[in-house]
């Protein structure tokens, strides 16, 4: 960290938040709000004279909150600066000055209130977004009595506890009464790999183990006479040196045991803690007291993950973890270009893995800012500003704010930002944005092709590139046998097919048009396939007005992965095809004549949660639930995608 603060090629801006970015790759403005210090930063010598007259006495964040700390402090030893700083919100000499003694105790005179906030305007070529996680909170899960009984902590505290530079100063002690504990036990997997939401998140936090094997260990090598258990459901030690980590725990005493307490609870005389487990391994009822207990609490987004997010247009995993480009090939790069993900922001890793992530994020960075030129697929779209009616709609479903757009105004489209998903050009209802390639030319080539002969025998199905044509192509390799007629058009995205592809595709005489796409967190642009479910939304409508069945139009979401997937669709829709007869297609092109190509109004996709009802296209299944764009749609008894919300 010192060296990053020495570096003559990086300003570091410590506290101080991000307020917006706008810009593309290689030409990005970040605004950044340089908080007040209200220290000098360069002039504080960091003598601790002003922290030891200051009266206000808050906990610690630093120590988890088993210390305190001034209202002048430094945030932690090692900070970089070094040097102190006021919390505003806690100073009493803030507004009006009331108190000032900071300001007499310090000799350099480097502490000052006029300090105000510094906006700063930065243009940046490329981004690397690193904003670490935060660990999850275990006071919903009851039967731990974690905050209930003072003796059970979280493995945050319990690294704080055991620290030199922690509260005992390295001294081990339980923060009920100080007391050296004989009996320490170890839960794992403490608000992680849970399918409750209510008890924590579904995903491994992939770090606890290590993290409380390492500890027990820690305890072992300093204090042998402690008695140390290890309650886990599944230990995953993977990784160099790991497996032989656990082996010496273990053989240094440590005792592990296959099974979570079911029950914590207090002796109150002593302090100690009852805990009730299942040893699944010797499947028998246990009872075992313990004098503190430390959770190896899981990992969770940080906070402000989800603003970074929006401000620099990335995608997030279900988890809520920021998503990279690619799993395996790029995976230190976002769909946005020009901007890179490193350490815990995109997923819980460890520090090996951390350091190996910020040095392939930093090389990609440096290769991009070495470029003179910086070259950008051809698949973009292009503005006719004759046809455009100055509406915005193709603002407001770029998920990658590529098009800049002002009421009343021509948009702007930018080239360098846009990454051609084709979302744009579907929104559209006057047909002024079109695609380079991928063009609406193609498209409608391709359904003329399709369905110039025996149309009541085929399937016209859009595919994305990225997972359900890859799909398809899986289905093949695996030598899957799926229904032959299907004829498949590829897009980008499913968000690049236009409602009035579908109309026309109806028109035609084809009896089901199935579109599908990336499982709906895995667009490959951001969550532009959101904007294909609205359409589809507003199609349903449409086709139910016109007379016709809704269920001839069919979604379904399939990774590349899920070539058994891919089958089971076709399959399906082969049925509904065999169910559609030639009175219903000779019927749908007049019908589909008179009428209009619906176009869902709200571009928007929100995620707010409504009480909703729902159809099954492939079943007919009927459900209420509660309705969030930001998931994906299931039905719970074909778990078919085609899911139509009806208010
Ligand atoms: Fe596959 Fe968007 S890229 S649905």
């Amino acid at each position: 960290m010192m060296d990053v603060g020495r570096h003559p090629n990086i300003e570091l801006l410590t506290y101080s938040d991000i307020e917006d970015i706008t810009g593309y790759v290689g030409n990005f403005t970040a605004y950044v709000r340089k908080k007040a210090r209200y220290v000098d930063e360069n002039e504080c010598t960091t003598c601790g004279d002003c922290a030891a007259v200051c009266p206000v006495v808050v906990p610690d964040e630093f120590q988890m909150g088993l210390g305190s700390r001034k209202a002048i402090y430094i945030s932690f030893p090692q900070a970089v600066p070094s040097a102190y700083m006021v919390e505003a919100e806690e100073c009493l000499g803030q507004n009006p000055i009331a108190c000032g003694r900071c300001i007499e105790a310090c000799e350099k005179k480097c502490i000052s209130f006029d300090q105000k906030d510094t906006l700063l305007e930065l243009n940046v070529g490329a981004i690397v977004v690193a904003t670490g996680m935060d660990v999850y909170d275990p006071t919903a899960l009851n039967e731990y009595g974690y905050r209930r009984f003072a003796n059970v902590v979280s493995s945050m505290e319990f690294e704080r506890l055991i620290s030199t530079g922690g509260p005992l100063e390295g001294h081990l002690g339980r923060p009920g009464d100080l007391k050296k504990p004989e009996r320490i036990a170890f839960v794992q997997c403490v608000g992680s790999r849970t399918r409750n939401p209510e008890k924590g998140n579904p995903y491994c936090s992939n770090i606890c183990c290590m993290n409380t094997i390492k500890s027990a260990q820690y305890l072992k090598d300093n204090y042998p006479e402690i008695d140390i258990t290890v309650f886990y459901m599944d230990l995953r030690a993977f990784g160099k040196g790991f497996e032989e980590l656990l082996m010496r725990s273990k053989e240094s005493g440590v005792r592990y045991i296959r099974g979570l307490p079911g029950d914590v609870e207090e002796i109150p005389e002593s302090g100690s803690l009852k805990v009730i487990v299942e040893n699944t391994t010797a499947k028998r009822l246990e009872n075992h007291e313990f004098d503190m207990i430390v959770l190896a609490v899981g990992a969770r987004p940080a906070t402000d993950t989800e603003s970074i997010r929006r401000l620099v247009s990335l995608s997030k995993s279900p988890n809520g973890f920021l998503k990279e480009a690619h799993a395996k090939l790029l995976p230190v790069n976002t769909p946005t270009k020009g901007v890179f993900i490193a350490g815990c922001a995109e997923s819980p890793k460890d520090v090996r893995e951390s350091v190996t992530q910020a040095g392939a994020a930093s090389s990609k960075t440096s290769i991009l800012l070495k470029k003179e030129k910086f070259s950008i697929e051809a698949i973009t779209s292009v503005l006719d500003e004759e046809l455009c009616k100055k509406c915005g709609q193709c603002a407001a479903v770029c998920p990658f704010n590529a098009i800049i757009w002002e009421k009343k105004q021509v948009p702007r489209l930018v080239s360098a930002a846009c990454v051609g998903c084709g979302s744009c050009a579907a929104e559209c209802r006057y047909g002024a944005i079109k695609m380079r390639h991928f063009s609406d030319q193609a498209i409608y080539a391709q359904i003329d092709a399709i369905l110039d002969e025996n149309p009541a025998d085929k399937i016209v199905t859009f595919a994305c590139n990225w997972c359900s044509y890859a799909g398809a192509d899986t289905a093949g390799m695996a030598r899957m046998i799926y229904p032959p007629n299907a004829r498949i058009i590829r897009t980008m995205c499913s968000a690049r097919v236009n409602p009035e592809f579908v109309w026309y595709a109806f028109k035609k005489g084809a009896p089901v048009v199935l579109v599908s796409g990336c499982h709906y967190v895995d667009c490959h642009y951001i969550d532009a396939n959101r904007s294909t479910v609205r359409r589809m939304d507003g199609l349903w409508n449409g086709l139910e007005k016109a007379g016709l069945r809704p269920d001839r139009l069919m979604l379904e979401w399939c990774s590349a992965a899920e070539g058994g997937r891919w089958r089971t669709i076709m399959d399906e829709v082969e049925k509904k095809r065999l169910s559609v007869n030639m009175e219903e297609i000779d019927r749908t092109g007049p019908a589909l004549e008179q009428a209009k190509v619906p176009r869902p109004v709200n571009p928007k996709p929100t995620d707010e949660k409504t009480k909703a009802g729902f159809t099954c296209m492939r079943c007919n299944y009927q459900w209420r639930d509660l309705f969030r764009t930001g998931i994906e749609r299931i039905c719970p008894q074909c778990r078919s995608n085609s899911i139509r919300w009806i208010k």
